[in-house]
């Protein structure tokens, strides 16, 4: 029985790439039947509603969710962005991030010092709590007594899975991240936990670092991480930094998984870049890199292997878009991608 891939391409950039990706999934032979959902801003702006019932009964039902990016400057309310991606991950539970950082080439790092420049780390990301989870208000809003609350949720069972997630993956070292030093109620969870789940995995080296020394230490030496658990925000920022350091955003990709249930979405960590989007100038890396961990995920590792294999090798000769230093187009990436695994 092929898999059934619900696919939301959804906005700007997103419309671009997503189709690079099903591309590439086709040469690489995955047995997937693809169903493209008209989730937008253009349908949100037609009828008012973010995802409709039946669609999201769809969704739910997929094997998994191949996702592009959402996102509109004529939709400035937060509620389309809530009703579609953050709704995805909260709802579906998908309550682990993955985004690694992997330097293909040398050549795409911006740092100056060569031995320091090798980055393959995993960031995990939680993904159902902290400030991400809409708790809070605005009082006396517009006037200058106003107050604006922003909750950070953090609970024992959410803390407690991901960081026994991070040391299922971890090999060399696990580094939990968090701001305990000055967010002490959220921090304490945190360090407790990390404590007594890294006692339970006493062969992992650990180690404890607060967000701010982490980015530092990132772009100082990211070689030396492999990787790092931390919650729903800073693993929100750090994840830009370490794509960064390997090559920019245009190629970082993303898994949001729920590793119990099995589901799973997949989606380059790039927005919608409304400005470059549609001129054929998008990355389709990070999609087609989000792919490959669709496929992983969905258990055919040696084809993961392959599409990365595939990325990499385009990287290398260049065969990719501007932003990396190529000269092609996004479906001209594409096609690079599959000449190679079809070579
Ligand atoms: C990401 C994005 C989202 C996030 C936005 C669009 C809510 O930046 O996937 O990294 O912050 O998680
Ligand atoms: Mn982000």
């Amino acid at each position: 029985m092929p898999k059934h891939i619900a696919v939301l391409p959804c906005d700007g950039a997103g419309k671009e790439v997503v189709p690079e990706a099903i591309k590439v999934l086709r040469a690489a032979g995955a047995d997937f039947e693809f169903e493209e959902f008209d989730v937008n801003a253009d349908s949100y702006l037609r009828t008012g509603v973010a995802m409709p019932d039946d669609v999201w009964k769809q969704l739910a039902a997929a094997d998994s969710i191949l996702f592009g990016a959402v996102g509109d400057p004529r939709v400035p309310d937060a509620n389309y962005l809530a009703g579609v991606l953050l709704r995805l991950r909260f709802e579906l539970d998908l309550y682990v991030n993955l985004r690694p950082a992997k330097l293909y080439d040398d050549r795409l790092s911006p740092l100056r010092r060569e031995d320091r420049r090798h980055a393959d780390l995993l960031i995990v990301r939680e993904n159902t709590e902290g400030l991400y989870v809409g708790m809070g208000g605005r009082f006396k809003k517009g006037t200058n007594d106003e107050i604006a609350t922003q909750e950070d949720l953090n609970t024992y069972l959410g803390v407690t899975r991901i960081i026994e997630h991070a040391f299922q993956i971890g090999k060399r070292e696990v580094v939990m991240v968090d701001k305990s030093n000055a967010m002490t109620f959220a921090g304490g969870l945190w360090q407790e936990r990390w404590k007594a789940v890294a006692a339970a995995h006493p062969k992992v080296k650990t180690r404890h670092l607060l967000v701010d020394a982490a980015a530092m230490q990132l772009v100082k030496d990211p070689s030396q991480f492999d990787v790092i658990v931390t919650g729903n925000l800073f693993g929100d920022i750090l994840s830009d930094l370490t794509a960064e350091l390997v090559g920019g955003m245009g190629i970082a990709p993303s898994a949001n998984i729920n590793p119990s249930s099995g589901r799973g979405l997949f989606e380059p960590v790039h927005g919608t870049a409304p400005d470059i989007a549609g001129k054929g100038l998008v990355n389709p890396v990070g999609a087609i890199l989000s792919a490959a961990m669709m496929v992983r995920h969905l258990g055919v590792p040696e084809m993961a292997d392959a599409i990365e294999g595939a990325v990499e090798s385009a990287i290398r000769a260049r065969e990719c878009t501007r932003d990396i230093g190529g000269e092609l187009s996004t479906s001209q990436a594409g096609d690079a991608v599959v000449k190679r695994l079809r070579d």
